[in-house]
């Protein structure tokens, strides 16, 4: 007998892994999404930051309808032309030379930590260790939350997997510690997405990648969050002027179609042969249909650019709310991945701002974490300053 009669009525069937709005959704197009009475809300958390080009986008929709009637699903143990054209363009428009494809950013970082630890093997190198870094966050499978910087999430869930040391983030004296350490690798965000909207310090990445160099360490970007255009370029790493050897990909990679990826340099992908790893549904031709479509949209459109500009009207309009709202501490971040630090509760100001209908996300405990689909309009950032500001003012 089926043990549903054991659920109370109130239980939810779904395990309690998140705190949930009482808000359903049942609708999207563009910065906005509807619930199922038909109320309409503007989408500043792009399902944090996966539908960068706004919800339901025309292009890939008609690309991922294509292939639906198609084919859905091929093994990996034959050639999948979308698969391979969305590497193609991946590499050609980054540093890379080959790509791994998978589902999700975990699983991504679950996949950048394998390659690490085998490249390190292939090398001969004795040190497993992966240096990652204080309120960083890669993920929830066992390597991914042991590399990540935060104890809360770790709490329950020892023991945890080994080899990872974690550093103080955009610290000189840290980096101090960086060149003794034996290890294989170092790990990092360019802007702490989870961890409260951090931007990495330019000098401080600049010459973290000298001493990856100098005591041959990978150097490794989690582009998770960062990439696909929120931070005002095609990836972050190109606006701070380094050369990773790895880079993991995921969120808005689909358009909100679950795809992961890893860009390797060439002589860093070697490390991974037939066995080495894989995923049944990694780099699937619907998956990887929606990828192709939104990486040759986001490249051919311009959209990082558009990005970069919107982010700085962003952050100019909340500077000038600054000056007469003292609960905003600080406005921060990189193109449209912006946080804005209050003196109280962010989630308090979440929860005001749904119930204007508007969407925005905290990282962690004072920080609004505002992330707009990237081809979001003007108007629709001054309906968002509006509305923030008619909260703030009601406070
Ligand atoms: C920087 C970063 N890395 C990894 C992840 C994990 O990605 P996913 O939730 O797709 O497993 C996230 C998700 O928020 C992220 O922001």
């Amino acid at each position: 007998m089926s043990n549903h009669l054991t659920l109370s009525v109130e239980q939810s069937p779904v395990m309690n892994t998140y705190t949930r709005f009482p808000v359903t959704m049942v609708k999207g197009k563009g910065s906005f999404i509807w619930d199922e009475k038909e109320d309409k809300y503007l989408d500043f958390t792009s399902g944090i930051a996966t539908c960068n080009l706004g919800h339901v986008p025309g292009y890939v929709h008609d690309k991922v309808q294509e292939q639906l009637s198609l084919l859905w699903h091929c093994s990996n143990l034959y050639h999948i032309p979308s698969q391979e054209k969305l590497a193609k363009l991946l590499i050609y428009n980054s540093f890379g030379d080959q790509v791994f494809f998978c589902n999700s950013g975990t699983e991504a970082n679950e996949a950048l930590i394998k390659l690490a630890r085998k490249h390190a093997e292939m090398r001969g190198k004795d040190s497993r260790k992966i240096i990652t870094f204080k309120h960083s966050f890669h993920g929830r499978t066992l390597a991914a939350l042991s590399a990540t910087g935060q104890e809360k999430l770790q709490q329950g869930f020892a023991p945890l997997v080994e080899g990872f040391q974690h550093l103080e983030f955009n610290s000189f004296e840290d980096l101090k510690v960086l060149e003794t350490i034996e290890a294989c690798g170092v790990l990092l965000e360019l802007v702490q997405g989870e961890g409260g909207v951090i931007p990495a310090n330019k000098e401080w990445v600049l010459k973290l990648a000298e001493i990856c160099k100098q005591n041959d360490l990978l150097l490794m970007i989690d582009e998770i969050q960062t990439g696909m255009g929120r931070t005002g370029s095609l990836f972050a790493y190109q606006q701070y002027g380094i050369i990773p050897d790895i880079v993991s990909l995921a969120k808005g990679l689909g358009s909100g179609f679950p795809i992961g990826a890893l860009i390797a340099s060439n002589e860093v992908a070697q490390a991974f042969n037939p066995g080495s790893h894989g995923s049944t549904f990694g780099g699937n031709p619907l998956a990887t249909s929606a990828g192709l479509a939104t990486v040759q949209y986001i490249v051919e459109n311009q959209i990082a650019q558009d990005a970069q500009k919107l982010g700085s009207y962003l952050v100019e309009k909340l500077e000038e709310l600054q000056k007469d709202y003292p609960q905003i501490k600080e406005v921060r971040g990189l193109g449209l991945l912006v946080g804005v630090v209050f003196e109280g509760s962010a989630l308090d100001v979440v929860k005001k701002l749904l119930a204007e209908k508007v969407l925005t996300l905290t990282a962690g405990e004072h920080v609004l974490r505002i992330l707009p689909p990237l081809n979001a309009s003007k108007d629709e950032v001054d309906l968002f300053v509006k509305t923030l500001e008619n909260v703030l003012s009601g406070e």
